[in-house]
């Protein structure tokens, strides 16, 4: 599983001029930043048959990473697996945190990484294994004057698992990519990341909020808010994230689109983890006095070009800038 030292090189690399981004140069160059202990650590909770390579199914995670095509089809394969197999158990975690935070401390203070932060982000894993596992019976599959490759995209929507529909996460890269107009490949992807390719970050800004408004996204809201509930009070120029989704919307199309924030699922969505550890929020969550950093607070209209992308940065700034301590408790046991 090196996926964990990939993202961390594409950070670490952010800023960096690169014509085109070389995925194994990227992790290479990751790699060294890290002490020998760290790196260590990073080996022994990431090989073959440690228990969290396997519930995490790294191998199949690796070859997401390693391919050289459109990341859609083997996202759907690594799906079927991650979602039909068993769960990674509260001492699978622990376990992992624990021995991460000794082996690599004095590198997670060297970057300013707290021993909260990667508590908080472990623990939201029960989450992240359920919205990553929503099918849809209505997914994307192309609008036909898309310029995109249509071959790979029809492949990578029929070749994953369609028991009780596609993954969500598929019908949503499958239109991303259709946007994009050009294959979403681990290269393209850390390209457009680093900041390397100036017309798919254009393409991207000139989203319409529409695309929005698609079951998936109001299905893993509907799971995140319960979770978060705080996070559909974040603001976008005028509105709070509920009101312009809700607004947006429910204008087009004349789709009824409903949001749920008590983990309901819309019509066409349906929940394909296996055995889900997601414990449901039916409690009054502690009020805690949200801050976004200020880079993320919006003042332009919600409704101008862009908006998807604000949303998003907004929904990451909220979701990392808030300390859930409950939720931290109930899967780490700690404060
Ligand atoms: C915790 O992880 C270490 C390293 O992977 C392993 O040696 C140990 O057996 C694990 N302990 C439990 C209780 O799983
Ligand atoms: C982080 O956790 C590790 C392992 O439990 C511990 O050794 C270290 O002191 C902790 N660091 C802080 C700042 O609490
Ligand atoms: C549909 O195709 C057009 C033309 O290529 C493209 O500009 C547009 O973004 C596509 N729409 C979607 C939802 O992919
Ligand atoms: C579309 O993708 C397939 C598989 O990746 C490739 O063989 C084919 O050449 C591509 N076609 C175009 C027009 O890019
Ligand atoms: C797409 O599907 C066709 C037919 O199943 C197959 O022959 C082809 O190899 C697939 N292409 C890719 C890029 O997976
Ligand atoms: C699809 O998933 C179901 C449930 O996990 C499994 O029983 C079935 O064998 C899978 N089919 C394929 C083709 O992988
Ligand atoms: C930049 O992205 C566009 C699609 O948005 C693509 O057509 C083009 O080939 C990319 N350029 C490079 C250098 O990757
Ligand atoms: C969201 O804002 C509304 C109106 O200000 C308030 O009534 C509600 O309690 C807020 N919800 C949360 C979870 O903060
Ligand atoms: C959507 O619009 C219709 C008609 O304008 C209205 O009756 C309905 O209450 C709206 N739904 C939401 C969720 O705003
Ligand atoms: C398909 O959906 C049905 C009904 O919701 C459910 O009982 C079944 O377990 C699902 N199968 C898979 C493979 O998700
Ligand atoms: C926000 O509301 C105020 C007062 O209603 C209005 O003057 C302003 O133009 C609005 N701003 C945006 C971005 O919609
Ligand atoms: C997970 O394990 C920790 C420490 O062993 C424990 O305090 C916590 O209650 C457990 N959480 C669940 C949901 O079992």
């Amino acid at each position: 599983m090196k996926t964990t030292s990939a993202v961390l090189a594409a950070t670490a690399l952010a800023g960096s001029a690169y014509a085109q981004a070389n995925i194994g140069s990227i992790a290479q160059t990751a790699l060294s930043y890290l002490s020998p202990t760290c790196l260590q650590t990073v080996i022994q909770l990431s090989s073959n048959g440690s228990a969290l390579n396997t519930c995490l199914d790294g191998s199949l995670l690796e070859s997401i990473v390693l391919g050289n095509g459109s990341i859609i089809a083997p996202v759907g394969n690594y799906l079927d697996e991650f979602c039909s197999s068993q769960p990674c158990s509260n001492e699978t975690l622990t376990n992992a945190t624990q021995t991460l935070l000794s082996g690599c401390a004095s590198d997670l203070t060297k970057f300013g990484v707290t021993n909260q932060t990667i508590e908080f982000v472990v623990a939201q894993y029960p989450l992240a294994r359920d919205v990553l596992c929503l099918k849809t019976t209505d997914p994307f599959v192309g609008n036909g004057t898309s310029s995109s490759n249509m071959t790979s995209m029809m492949n990578s929507t029929s070749s994953s698992n369609s028991t009780n529909g596609t993954f969500c996460a598929t019908s949503l890269l499958t239109e991303f990519q259709s946007y994009l107009g050009e294959d979403l490949t681990i290269s393209n992807i850390a390209t457009i990341a680093l900041g390397g390719n100036q017309t798919a970050l254009d393409t991207i800004k000139s989203i319409p909020p529409t695309a929005l408004c698609d079951e998936c996204v109001f299905g893993a809201l509907s799971l995140v808010e319960e979770q978060y509930p705080q996070l559909g009070n974040i603001t976008l120029g005028n509105y709070t994230l509920n009101t312009f989704l809700t607004g947006t919307c429910n204008a087009t199309n004349g789709t009824e689109f409903t949001l749920s924030t008590n983990g309901t699922l819309p019509t066409n969505v349906t929940e394909s983890a296996v055995n889900s550890t997601l414990i449901p929020m039916n409690f009054t969550m502690p009020q805690t006095n949200l801050s976004i950093p200020t880079q993320f607070k919006m003042n332009s209209s919600a409704s101008s070009t862009g908006a998807v992308e604000s949303v998003l940065s907004s929904v990451v700034a909220t979701a990392s800038g808030s300390a859930v301590t409950a939720m931290k408790k109930r899967w780490i046991g700690q404060q």
